[in-house]
């Protein structure tokens, strides 16, 4: 029987970008090669979801739907991956399942094919929602397993939330490795577990921020998984995936190398070479080569570079090692949360506090509510001491019912806020108004906002929007940090708990 050759997911025109440049491709620069992404025959081309549609409302001033009807339109043939954030959509806090519903119709109905659907805890209840509504919309949803390590992540752990993604309708199966520290050996143990109890096409997306992403293709190629997913230069490599050519070399004289047309390959690198360039002002070096660091800590690259700036706003740029060492920490005391957006942010504020002031004297308000289970079911335990304090400290019991079982339907809301502003009221617009509300009413009122509205070299550091909604905490000694991740910046408020 001829084995099957693997499939490759294209990614240049999201996470290609988003891990080398800022999330700031315009649709400009994306739509003359959409014609020939659309012609090399990939199993799919990542467009949409993660960071973008923040990127195209925050800094291109764009209508991030009008984007992917655009892409659509020029690239027909393929189909269209989103990357969504289960009950977060493209935020950092859950959404009632009414707008997480309307989002996904809204969506589906720009031309959205393929939803790859993530937890930041790995906790499916969170994903139920968008899994319902993508399936009910006709279309096609990819359960993703964050993969992280931790002593409770083991392969057969692994291997039962695929079972469970599988028995909730999902028609593949994805294992993201945001932070690239998946192992060779791993890759392999896991693509043949889950091939063998689970009976979806199995997809793997990891980052060659370590330099073990095309190793780890490879490996998993070997072992049997359907996909994997690559970029093309220079939005390759480093924080970002494998490069597409480099792939096809490597998988050169394998039994399952797929055809794609290497000429092409060449004249779209050409292409991006160009779009590179013009980005310069949010691309750096640091991202471009391999980082072992990201080994030794565990920790997506992207959060380190940041770290990085982020300390020296702070005056801890001395304080770096000690920052990075203490993640470890904060993650087994918050219950091995994968370092995923939004429990990178999450991990790497508390781990900053804990070395300003002291461990666990200001704990920011995302780590108590990690903590009170606001996120979901957490993949470990909450250290036990850590508990008691924030129990006694906000008097409140830990939920361990679904995050959004206790958020009221929003959608009618939305649409009497948007009336009131006389702005459009379709689900479009309550969506984006529900996440971003002052960018969606800039990008929909370009001439009542002109004077807030940055010009377009527009500095990475933007006005920070709140990490989570205001919650009712007892008064206190409050201090305001500004963090950036991910290049936007992020005001936390903190309190010391006694
Ligand atoms: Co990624």
């Amino acid at each position: 029987m001829p084995v099957k050759p693997v499939a490759f997911n294209q990614t240049v025109l999201r996470d290609g970008h988003q891990s080398l440049a800022a999330t700031r491709m315009t649709t400009a620069q994306m739509l003359p090669v959409a014609p020939l992404l659309d012609e090399m025959g990939f199993h799919g081309l990542e467009t949409w979801g993660g960071a973008t549609i923040d990127a195209c409302l925050r800094f291109l001033h764009e209508n991030p739907f009008d984007r992917l009807r655009a892409l659509k339109k020029a690239a027909p043939k393929t189909p269209q991956i989103m990357l969504l954030r289960g009950q977060n959509i493209v935020q950092y806090t859950s959404f009632p399942d009414d707008v997480v519903e309307a989002f996904v119709r809204a969506n589906a109905a720009a031309g959205q094919d393929v939803f790859r659907i993530f937890d930041a805890l790995n906790d499916t209840r969170n994903l139920r929602t968008a899994i319902k509504t993508v399936l009910a919309c006709g279309k096609h949803a990819r359960g993703e397993i964050c993969y992280t390590t931790s002593p409770v992540h083991t392969t057969a752990a692994f291997v039962k939330m695929g079972i469970e993604l599988e028995a909730m309708g999902c028609q593949s199966i994805g294992i993201k490795d945001m932070a690239g520290i998946m192992k060779p050996q791993v890759a392999r143990e896991l693509v043949t577990a889950l091939k063998q109890r689970v009976g979806l096409p199995l997809i793997l997306h990891t980052h060659d921020t370590a330099g073990l992403g095309a190793s780890t293709y490879l490996a998993a190629v070997d072992a049997g998984v359907d996909v994997i997913e690559t970029s093309i230069t220079p939005f390759a490599n480093g924080t970002s995936q494998p490069d597409t050519l480099r792939m096809l070399a490597l998988l050169d004289g394998h039994p399952r190398c797929p055809d794609y047309d290497v000429e092409k390959l060449k004249e779209l690198a050409n292409y991006f070479k160009g779009v590179y360039a013009e980005l310069s002002q949010f691309t750096s070096p640091a991202n471009e080569r391999v980082d072992a660091d990201t080994l030794a800590y565990q920790v997506p690259g992207g959060m380190l570079s940041n770290f990085r700036n982020q300390l020296k706003e702070q005056n801890m740029a001395d304080q770096f090692d000690a920052v990075v060492a203490e993640i470890p920490h904060v993650r087994k005391a918050l219950g091995y949360i994968p370092l995923v957006t939004p429990t990178s942010q999450i991990v790497g504020s508390q781990s900053m506090l804990n070395i300003k002031f002291g461990r666990w004297k200001n704990i920011s308000q995302p780590a108590i509510d990690i903590v009170l289970g606001k996120y979901g079911k957490t993949p470990g335990p909450i250290d036990e001491e850590l508990l008691a304090r924030i129990l006694k400290q906000t008097g409140k019991e830990p939920m361990t019912d679904r995050p959004a079982d206790i958020l009221e339907p929003r959608m009618p809301k939305l649409r009497e806020e948007l009336k009131a502003k006389g702005l459009p009221t379709d689900d479009e617009a309550c969506v984006l108004h529900a996440m971003f509300p002052n960018e969606f009413a800039a990008l929909a009122q370009p001439a009542a906002s002109a004077a807030t509205k940055p010009p377009p070299a527009a500095p990475v550091v933007q006005p920070a929007a709140p990490v989570t909604p205001p919650t009712a905490m007892p008064p206190g000694p409050a201090t305001r940090l500004r963090l950036t991740i991910d290049g936007r910046a992020h005001d936390i408020s903190v309190e010391e708990l006694t």
